[in-house]
Order: C-alpha cells, then structure tokens, then sequence
C-alpha cells in the first residue's frame, strides 16, 4: 500500500516593490544595496541579503568569493553567520535577498541548498518563522512565510537523537 502525501508551501507573488509593507520596503531595499559591497569577482555575479532585526535595524550580508574557489561563501550565510557571531541576542523578523550580474539590473535568485540548511537552523533557533522575500519574475517579489518552507524534509535538530 502507498498513498501521496502532499505539501502545501503558500509563496504570495506581490506585484512590485510598491505593494510591500514599510519594513518589507527597508529589508529589500537594503539587501540590494548590499549587493554593491559583495566581492564576486570570479562569478561577477553579486547577491545581497538583509536581516531585519527586532531592534528595528538591519543586517546585511554579501557573497564573499575566493581564488579557492570552495572557500568562498554566499550572502544569505554570511548575514547569519555574522549577526549569529556579532549580535547572537536579537531576533530576526524578516530576510531579503537580491542579486545582479556586473554589469546588468537586478536578476530572480533563490537560495541554494546549503543556504536553505542554515536558514532552517537558525530560524529553528529561534524557535520564530521568518518571512523571507526573494525576486521573482517581471519585477514580482516572492513572499515566503518562512525560511523553512524553502526546505521541505529538512533535517533539522529535532531529527537529532536525544
Ligand atoms: N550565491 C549567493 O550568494 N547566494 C545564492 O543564493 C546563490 C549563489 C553566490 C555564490 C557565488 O559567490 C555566486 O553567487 C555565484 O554562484
């Protein structure tokens, strides 16, 4: 005997910019801006991420590369990573993430895989789902409830024994 087991992730697809809340518009404001303080220049390809925080202040993040190719790292981990390090007491209530090429405008990206683990950690850390705001196609913007729902099956530490 089998049956499916079905998923629902609800992802709202807000039309533009002008359609987000105040604080949705300061956090996706600030990941783009971050995008100009990535060091990306193997790929040339530049994202940003921001964390807004409970304080009311934001945090941002940029992909950070390497000759070693391997050692380099993407922006939505080096906000967590960093505010984990530098402010481990606040909450986040929300992440953007932006990216663009070079030399061209802003692109649609979505979070890779290793970035989608450390996102479900830390919001599992802070036991509080954290809406994330991801572009999507045609100036669209995705809005997703929580990080989490990035990753369906995700191991998390609840899956660690004891
Ligand atoms: N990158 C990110 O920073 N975030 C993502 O979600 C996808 C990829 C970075 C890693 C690398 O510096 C460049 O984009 C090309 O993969």
């Amino acid at each position: 005997m089998a049956h499916p087991l079905h998923l629902t992730i609800t992802v709202e697809v807000v039309a533009s910019e002008a359609d987000l809340t105040p604080a949705e518009a300061v956090t996706w404001q600030a990941a783009r801006a971050a995008t100009n303080h990535s060091y990306a220049p193997y790929s040339r390809f530049h994202v940003g991420a921001a964390l807004l925080l409970d304080d009311g202040t934001i945090f941002r993040g940029t992909n950070q590369e390497n000759a070693a190719f391997p050692s380099g790292l993407c922006a939505e981990r080096t906000a967590l990573f960093g505010l984990a390090a530098a402010h481990p007491e606040r909450r986040i209530l929300g992440m953007a993430v932006a990216a663009r090429p070079a030399t061209g405008d802003f692109v649609p990206i979505t979070s890779c895989g290793a970035c989608r683990q450390v996102m479900a950690e830390y919001e599992h850390r802070q036991n509080q789902a954290i809406p994330l705001l991801l572009p999507g196609p045609d100036g669209s913007i995705y809005r997703f409830r929580s990080l989490s729902d990035l990753l369906p099956f995700g191991f998390s530490a609840d899956d660690l024994p004891g």
